[in-house]
């Protein structure tokens, strides 16, 4: 149990633990799968992979023939992909390579789904990414985003339903102006799947499907289940290290370039620390139960066939 890369130095590593292993509903996968068409696919681009719990996701769903390549800027994540890939006797179906998403090392016209889960929400200039998956991508293939709305997800714990009203629009407040300070330093919108529509269209996306993730993140005593116990030890962890969403180092750069007063961060960062305490501790008196969950778009569009080549379309994956 737990998260083997606690406190690693490359991206995202306090979220590669073992809560991210559950962030899908299985049928719902294959729900998805169905709408997308996956059966046809066989060539699969994992963008921004880390190491590949997305892409592993997918592998659920893919036809056995399928063959999933990840992609990640970072060297190490790229290793332990493809370490873990291997240990699961997966290593025939899924390769991983160092590459950047806004210039990806494969020809255009490449491969049958692109796909994405929480990158662009990282990325300075979204577009310029969603640009180089298009491009990758078949004519009448499919690209394929899962990326969430973290606004949303502050006011979904119970805790915020007995919390005095000031506090929790103070920290809805922090939250926002972190996130806008993220943007503006150019690390990322962390709410950006609200946007991922208008920008699939932008970019000549067509047919394009809005769908939510539909996992909650029930907690509730005694918490016996793995994926439970996961969750309240993850939760646990980041209150007894003074982690909120981000360490305490980046929230105080966010927060000043998104407009908060320097003045205000102590007082802020306090009332974060202290809400995170009270839900630490209930845990450990086993009094903390929510529905949990969070707001995950799942977006897909279609990459079009030139006009000229369109009578051929037949032969290419196309999204039904
Ligand atoms: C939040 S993690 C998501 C990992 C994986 N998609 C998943 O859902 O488990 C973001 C990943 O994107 C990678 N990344 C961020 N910006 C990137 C870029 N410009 N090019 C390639 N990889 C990038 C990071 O190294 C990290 O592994």
């Amino acid at each position: 149990m737990g998260n083997e890369f606690v406190a690693h130095p490359s991206h995202s590593a306090e979220y590669f633990g073992d809560t991210r292993d559950s962030w899908w509903n299985p049928d719902y996968v294959e729900l998805l799968a169905r709408r997308w068409g996956l059966s046809r696919v066989r060539a699969v681009l994992d963008v921004g992979c880390g190491v590949g719990h997305w892409g592993r996701v997918l592998g659920g769903v893919l036809p056995r023939a399928a063959r999933i390549t990840g992609v990640d800027r970072d060297p190490v994540w790229v290793e332990k992909a493809a370490e873990r890939a291997a240990a699961r006797g997966d290593a025939d179906r899924f390769r991983y390579q160092v590459g950047v998403a806004e210039a990806l090392p494969f020809e255009g016209d490449t491969f049958d789904l692109v796909t994405c889960q929480t990158v662009l929400i990282h990325a300075a200039d979204p577009g310029a990414m969603l640009a180089e998956m298009v491009r990758v991508t078949r004519p009448g293939g499919l690209v394929a985003v899962a990326e969430p709305n973290n606004l949303a997800g502050a006011l979904l714990s119970a805790a915020v339903l007995h919390a005095p009203v000031d506090e929790t629009l103070a920290l809805v407040r922090f939250q926002l102006l972190c996130e806008r300070g993220k943007a503006a330093l150019g690390e990322g919108h962390n709410s950006l799947g609200e946007l991922i529509p208008e920008l699939f269209a932008r970019h000549g996306l067509t047919d394009i499907q809005v769908y939510l993730n539909d996992k909650a993140n029930v907690v509730l005593p005694p918490y016996r289940s793995s994926e439970q116990r996961a969750t309240v030890e993850e939760i646990a962890d980041f209150a007894r290290r003074e982690l909120w969403i981000w360490s305490r180092g980046d929230t105080h750069r966010y927060f000043l370039a998104g407009g908060g007063e320097e003045q205000e961060f102590e007082g802020c960062w306090a009332a974060a620390m202290g809400a995170a305490r009270r839900t630490a501790e209930a845990i450990a008196r086993g009094t903390h139960a929510s529905a949990g969950g969070s707001v995950g778009y799942v977006v897909s569009g279609t990459k079009p066939s030139p006009p000229s080549s369109r009578h051929l379309q037949g032969h290419v994956y196309r999204n039904p």
